[in-house]
């Protein structure tokens, strides 16, 4: 989701943003590597993981493409470490830099694709963020973004009205951090108007027939366990009421007749000769 300014609700819900990057990858990486193995790469793709946090992609992008290099980017020193620690078997094809995603000092033209993935809806100017990642990448080459937007996820049973709770709730709290957890819909947009090809639009789905259940608990028990005391403290809900309804989505996903959907949009496009 996006960071609390309270230190000791960041310190939270940066553990608790650990634990949820696991089960998010576990969950989405099996639809995504379908999507990034039809990009038409060189056999040592130069791949950028602008924001790559634990280096769970990175990880799995080094064994998807087994010639690859890498340069994974972050601002958070202790995740570039884990990110180091987690592909240490992937060698020195591997590097690692930290840096803001605004300010790094990345080559020009160089990558042949540029990944970014569950960040937009964080920051406050991802239209920014995309034209960096352009910026990076070489003429003909692929950026790609996992583009989160928290109204696009629907659960049945619940108790109470978990879309109303997400438009009033986590994107309010997210707004008022200067960041749009809507983001998602609008780098169609973006990217058309950075002036990239082939640009689409393609769905990770997440519910019961493609994921197992218990792995998108753990994503909504490490959301609850990280963002239910600074979103209570944001907007008019109490902290019971945003327990609850995180509780319910949870009782929904884990119950074997309950039926969630996360449309999780990966917009693409690739940079033109031009
Ligand atoms: C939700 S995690 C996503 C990690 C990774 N991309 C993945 O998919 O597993 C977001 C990451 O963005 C990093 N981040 C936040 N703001 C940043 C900034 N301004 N510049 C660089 N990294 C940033 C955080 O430190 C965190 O590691």
């Amino acid at each position: 989701m996006t960071r609390s300014n309270n230190p000791q609700a960041s310190q939270m819900a940066d553990e608790s943003m650990v634990r949820g990057l696991s089960a998010q990858a576990r969950a989405i990486w099996p639809q995504e590597q379908e999507l990034l193995s039809k990009y038409a790469l060189p056999e040592a793709p130069r791949i950028l993981d602008l924001a790559c946090g634990t280096g769970e992609i990175s990880e799995r992008l080094g064994a998807l493409f087994p010639r690859a290099s890498l340069l994974g980017v972050d601002i958070d020193a202790a995740h570039l470490e884990k990110a180091e620690a987690r592909c240490a078997a992937h060698g020195e094809r591997m590097s690692w830099l930290e840096g803001d995603i605004y300010e790094v000092d990345l080559p020009s033209g160089h990558f042949d694709l540029s990944v970014c993935r569950h960040i937009l809806q964080a920051v406050p100017d991802p239209a920014r963020v995309a034209q960096r990642l352009v910026e990076a990448t070489r003429p003909g080459g692929i950026v790609h973004l996992v583009a989160e937007d928290y109204a696009m996820m629907h659960f049945h049973p619940t108790r109470g009205d978990n879309d109303r709770f997400w438009l009033d709730g986590p994107i309010v709290f997210a707004n008022r951090l200067g960041s749009d957890l809507r983001s998602g819909r609008t780098m169609f947009t973006i990217l058309k108007r950075l002036g990239l090809e082939d640009v689409r639009v393609d769905y990770v789905t997440i519910d019961p027939m493609r994921v197992p259940r218990e792995v998108v608990a753990e994503i909504w028990v490490a959301w609850r366990d990280g963002f239910a005391e600074p979103i209570s403290q944001e907007t008019p809900f109490s902290s019971e009421e945003v327990h609850d309804q995180f509780e319910s989505m949870i009782e929904c996903i884990r119950n074997p007749e309950g039926y969630f959907i996360w449309h999780l949009p990966v917009v693409s496009g690739r940079r033109s000769q031009s």
